[in-house]
């Protein structure tokens, strides 16, 4: 069963990172366009990349509507380098009476390879569960994206099955892996 998520005034703070809700400014926008403009950021989240600060800037209205996403902002430089959502699991059997939520993240690739996304992911597992009515956690990879399988198996996620993702944005299909994390598990 979907929980709707919203961040709100939600703040998470890791070591080197803050996760709060996305914000319509210039500044977000820029930032979010920064990452969002490179097709190896997007394309393994199987969406198309930005071709305009314009484009990121209405993508982040969405961000601002829906608010199921927090931006990602590094202490160091307080910038935001990525995105981390909380949204309805496709791959949840539609019987299954646990409420459930899928995480999917993207960050900027000056900042890979750091374990970033790992500490923010972590974080969030961990606020999820203490501060929601979620039970369980999905997330996915495509199949050819090792570093998101790093970050989801850091993380604790059990292998779960295999998937079929259409992404009308790029006009591909891919095999994807989903992973699940129960609550106390
Ligand atoms: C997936 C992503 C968020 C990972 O963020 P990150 O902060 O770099 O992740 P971490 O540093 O915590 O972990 C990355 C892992 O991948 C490993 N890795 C790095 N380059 C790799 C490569 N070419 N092949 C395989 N693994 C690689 C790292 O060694 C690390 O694993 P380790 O801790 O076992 O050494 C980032 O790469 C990204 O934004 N990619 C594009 C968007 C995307 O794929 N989103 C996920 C959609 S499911």
């Amino acid at each position: 069963m979907y929980t709707p998520f919203k961040v709100g005034d939600t703040r998470i703070e890791t070591e080197r990172l803050l996760l709060r809700g996305w914000e319509d400014t210039r500044q977000d926008a820029e930032d979010l366009y920064a990452y969002a403009q490179l097709e190896i950021v997007g394309r393994p989240a199987g969406w198309k990349y930005h071709a305009s600060v314009e484009e990121s800037r209405k993508i982040l209205r969405m961000f601002v509507e829906e608010d199921d996403c927090f931006a990602v902002v590094s202490k160091e430089t307080g910038k935001v380098i990525g995105s981390l959502g909380l949204h309805e699991p496709k791959a949840m059997d539609a019987d299954d009476p646990r409420r459930g939520l899928e995480v999917g993240y993207v960050l900027n690739p000056d900042y890979w390879g750091k374990g970033m996304m790992t500490e923010a992911v972590r974080a969030v597992i961990d606020w999820v569960f203490h501060n929601t009515d979620a039970e369980v956690l999905f997330c996915g990879h495509f199949t050819f994206n090792d570093r998101s399988r790093r970050v989801i198996e850091k993380c604790g996620f059990t292998y779960l099955k295999n998937c079929v993702c259409v992404s009308e944005q790029l006009g591909e299909t891919f095999d994807e892996k989903m992973y699940i994390l129960t609550k106390n598990a």
